[in-house]
């Protein structure tokens, strides 16, 4: 077969291609990707239909497949890596890199994918195609380091001259929050939103700073500031209305959090599975603060249930458990366990190990919360909660693990344990009225009731504040 020719991508990394066309219409396909539209994957089925011997084109579908989440579109993952690799003879090293590290992927091994996305981009600091697939991996393993580092290490390779140098400072902004460098993530992630104002992502990352620091009326306004710029950006705006419900919800304004949960984050009632995992984390933080939710967890709970054998992440698993959990489905989430049992003991990968670490232990944790074992949810979660980062999200996605344990410390009445993960919590989040409300709870329990009074003074006045 004749070599395709070589091109260069408009930030000028190796493309192998047919027509210099069919490597716009990939230009195309990523930025659409960088800001999260909604036009993705019609994009890349016109690169598709251009040139069908590209391999970036079978790469991005086969890794788009993996981004996901979902165990149905794995065999297209697989038939993806074929023709890439079918079609990689004559290609760049910087393609070569990518079918290495699609094979990786799909073989399970998500540390090698990560290292092939991370030596692409030590060659091409520019592949902004690695750069955000190395950031999403990075962030499903927990790893805050290098969400941080990986996007500081191109930085000399990129300004205002390379299409996109916006979005490189998005997803910098956000490594930097994860990393707890809070100045630093709100400067550079408004940074960003002033050269895109649709980069969703950017925006995100100073939600998380707001969220972190307790800034809930601040990251209200931000949304409410932001949110027309981000009326084409795809499912992913629902994450962001979770994060302006978060706010609601430590201001206790419940009617704007439900309303919001309604309206926006469970408007469309998908079964994607970051759709799933915010409705299923505000109901239960809705729940653990005494709120009703009414009928809200049964479409979840269908929904889990139907995708209860999957296992693509220990994330996602843990949050299906949620609704199954809630509506006492024990059938399904009994079933559920035993199957990511069997599956982390038939699989070697970089998954199955976290899931056997940590991901079937906070699964316990969540139904026996869920069903009222308190006592063995907190036994189950004590010993892990500093290892469920490894299920990877962000420190605001796994905090509601955080949550559970001290409301079943709580609710088992186990009142040293829980003194000391309240003291813990207040230190850490003297900002939050719960906390303060939690640890009076506590302090009542042990009979300190001039105690509880000041704690429940101090959530008073920050709620009035
Ligand atoms: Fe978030």
């Amino acid at each position: 077969m004749r070599p395709m020719p070589e091109f260069a991508d408009k930030r000028g990394v190796p493309v192998t291609a047919s027509t210099g066309a069919a490597v716009q219409a990939l230009d195309a396909v990523v930025d659409d990707w960088l800001r999260f539209g909604r036009d993705t994957g019609d994009l890349l089925k016109c690169v598709a239909e251009t040139d069908p011997d590209m391999v970036m084109a079978h790469c991005l579908r086969g890794y788009f497949f993996h981004v996901m989440g979902s165990a149905k579109l794995l065999p297209r993952a697989w038939s993806s890596l074929q023709r890439a690799e079918a079609a990689a003879h004559a290609v760049s090293q910087r393609e070569k890199m990518h079918v290495a590290a699609l094979s990786a992927w799909c073989h399970g091994d998500l540390h090698r994918a990560r290292d092939l996305l991370e030596q692409a981009l030590i060659e091409y600091p520019r592949d902004v195609l690695a750069l955000k697939l190395a950031h999403f991996i990075h962030f499903y393993l927990g790893d805050v380091a290098q969400q941080r580092d990986s996007v500081a290490r191109v930085m000399d390779a990129w300004d205002d001259a390379v299409p996109g140098y916006g979005y490189v400072l998005g997803m910098r902004a956000f490594g930097l929050e994860e990393a707890g460098e809070y100045p630093a993530a709100e400067a550079l992630g408004r940074e960003a939103v002033e050269r895109n104002a649709d980069d969703i992502w950017a925006g995100h990352a100073v939600a998380h700073v707001f969220e972190m620091q307790g800034r809930h009326r601040e990251g209200i306004e931000w949304i409410v500031a932001n949110e027309t710029n981000w009326r084409d950006a795809n499912n992913f705006a629902y994450h962001v209305w979770w994060h302006k419900a978060l706010y609601h919800l430590a201001l206790e304004e419940i009617d704007a959090v439900l309303d919001l949960y309604d309206r926006r984050i469970r408007a469309d009632r998908s079964d994607d599975y970051l759709d799933i995992s915010n409705a299923a984390s505000l109901l239960l933080r809705l729940e653990i603060r005494g709120h009703c939710v009414g009928d809200r967890w049964d479409e979840l709970a269908e929904k889990a249930a139907a995708r209860r054998h999957e296992h693509v992440l220990p994330f996602i698993d843990a949050h299906f458990m949620m609704p199954l959990a809630a509506k006492g489905m024990h059938a399904e989430a009994e079933d559920m366990l035993v199957s990511m049992r069997a599956w982390a003991a038939a699989h070697e990968s970089t998954v199955s190990t976290v899931m056997r670490d940590v991901g079937i232990p906070l699964a316990e944790a969540v139904y026996a919360f869920g069903t009222g074992d308190y006592r063995a949810a907190v036994d189950l979660l004590l010993p892990i909660r500093y290892a469920v980062q490894r299920i990877g999200g962000s420190h605001a996605q796994r905090d509601i693990f955080q949550k559970i344990l001290i409301e079943a410390a709580l609710r088992d009445l186990r009142a040293p344990l829980a003194r000391a993960l309240l003291v813990e919590r207040r230190e850490a989040r003297p900002w939050s009225p719960a906390a303060w409300k939690d640890y009076a709870r506590v302090l009542d329990a042990v009979g300190d009731a001039a105690g509880a009074a000041d704690a429940r003074s101090t959530a008073d006045a920050l709620l009035a504040a």
